[in-house]
């Protein structure tokens, strides 16, 4: 098979890794890919916006499936414009992604269905929110509806941070026509968690848990970032609550999906919170989670390249997908100083050309080639440094070793990721 994949970010480049192992699969292409991706597919110079380039390159080039990663395009329609063409392509179609397009659309779904989730009220005029902000409880949440690039949800503590967190998404549109409706929701208190699964609109097969470190700093603290580390499993969710999270949150939303004529198609990420009360839904996303899938994708034993086809051609999936057992993965995400505020582009990264250890694997998220063929900097999130091991304590020390291998000049990353999973292992 003859694959494209579109994106060019750490979790392309996992993706990209996996795929490449399928023995189904004979080329792969990444549009646009980064140089990482590079050692693994052909990169071609198209941006994941460029709906009808994507399309042409697909049909020239005879791809038999295309996997989708950023969610942008997923939103904009890019799977219904492939099909309406008769290309196979992994993904929801644009009224799936809405899952992710909408959090007003979600709140509604959930909601309706009775899927546990943080009670909450959506506005569409300021003014009307601006008061309701008087009443509520603190802390409390309020989010962007539409797409922010992971910085549309804030936590404000005080009424004073709400109300100046309602004047830059409605007034200032911090995140533009995102935020033309927010959602003002109930603060919940627990410790996160992430789930990803296969779908075909209606069997499931469930990627290990995982766990995202979301804040810039150490101990949670700071602005949020698109994700600063990852591990997996999660031992936050032992098999007692995944069997919860499996019913409550997946097979309930997968057929409220199907009910409301928008049947679900692809990978479907749930953002958790486990509360005292069980597990609540925080937000869905239409794609896989970066950096989860860099620390979920190196334990799947099996093939995702027969379970992504046979969803885009429309078959049903009758098997779950194959773990590595007893295996934990864990990435930690080497950011631009800066990130994730403004930063500088095109420092010089030194180390990558080592060969570290076998169960190390540097994904690239914000590189690109520089003068000479040398690898620099371009992105707020670099790299993404995976380690594999039979044992948590293991993928974290030889994460962190081979994080010490490389550097380049104001280079940061957080001290602790996996520091909560080590807590769970203790107790
Ligand atoms: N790591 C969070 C996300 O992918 O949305």
């Amino acid at each position: 098979m003859r694959l494209l994949v579109i994106g060019g970010g750490g979790r392309e480049h996992a993706l990209v890794w996996k795929i490449r192992q399928s023995p189904l699969v004979e080329t792969v292409y990444c549009a646009p890919g980064n140089p990482g991706i590079g050692q693994f597919a052909e990169c071609v110079n198209i941006a994941g916006s460029d709906i009808e380039g994507l399309l042409e390159f697909a049909r020239k080039n005879a791809i038999d499936l295309t996997v989708v990663g950023p969610e942008q395009p997923l939103v904009d329609g890019i799977v219904d414009e492939f099909e309406a063409q008769g290309l196979s392509i992994f993904g929801p179609t644009r009224k799936a992604a809405e899952i992710e397009g909408s959090k007003a659309f979600t709140k509604y779904l959930l909601d309706k269905y009775k899927i546990p989730t943080a009670d909450c009220i959506v506005f569409d005029k300021f003014e009307e929110a601006k008061k309701y902000l008087l009443e509520v409880d603190y802390p409390t949440v309020i989010k962007a509806d539409g797409l922010a690039a992971g910085k549309g949800t804030i936590v404000c503590q005080t009424e004073q941070e709400a109300q100046s967190a309602l004047t830059q998404i409605m007034i200032e549109k911090a995140f533009g026509d995102a935020g033309s409706k927010v959602i003002v929701e109930s603060f919940m208190a627990g410790e996160e968690a992430s789930i990803l699964a296969l779908t075909d609109g209606e069997n499931i097969t469930y990627l290990p848990s995982a766990q995202d470190h979301k804040a810039i700093f150490d101990d949670d603290e700071g602005p949020n970032t698109g994700g600063m580390g990852a591990y997996a499993p999660a031992p936050v969710v032992d098999n007692n609550l995944f069997s919860k999270i499996r019913e409550e949150v997946f097979e309930a939303t997968i057929k409220a999906m199907a009910l409301e004529n928008r049947p679900y198609r692809g990978v479907l990420y749930a953002g958790l919170m486990i509360t005292a009360d069980g597990p609540k839904v925080v937000e869905f996303n239409c794609r896989f989670g970066d950096p989860e899938a860099q620390a979920i994708l190196p334990l799947v034993k099996g093939d995702v390249v027969e379970f992504m086809f046979k969803i885009a051609k429309g078959k049903k999936i009758d098997k779950q997908i194959e773990i590595h057992k007893n295996r934990w993965a864990l990435c930690v995400v080497i950011a631009s100083g800066g990130y994730p505020e403004s930063y500088e582009k095109g420092i010089t990264i030194h180390g990558l050309e080592q060969q570290l250890d076998k169960d190390v694997i540097i994904f690239h998220a914000g590189t690109k080639k520089g003068e000479g063929g040398k690898i620099v900097t371009d992105g707020g999130r670099v790299l993404g440094v995976t380690a594999v091991a039979n044992d948590f304590h293991k993928a974290r020390e030889k994460s962190y070793w081979a994080v010490g291998k490389i550097t380049f000049d104001k280079a940061y990353y957080r001290k602790d990721i996996g520091v909560k999973a080590l807590e769970h292992l203790r107790r």
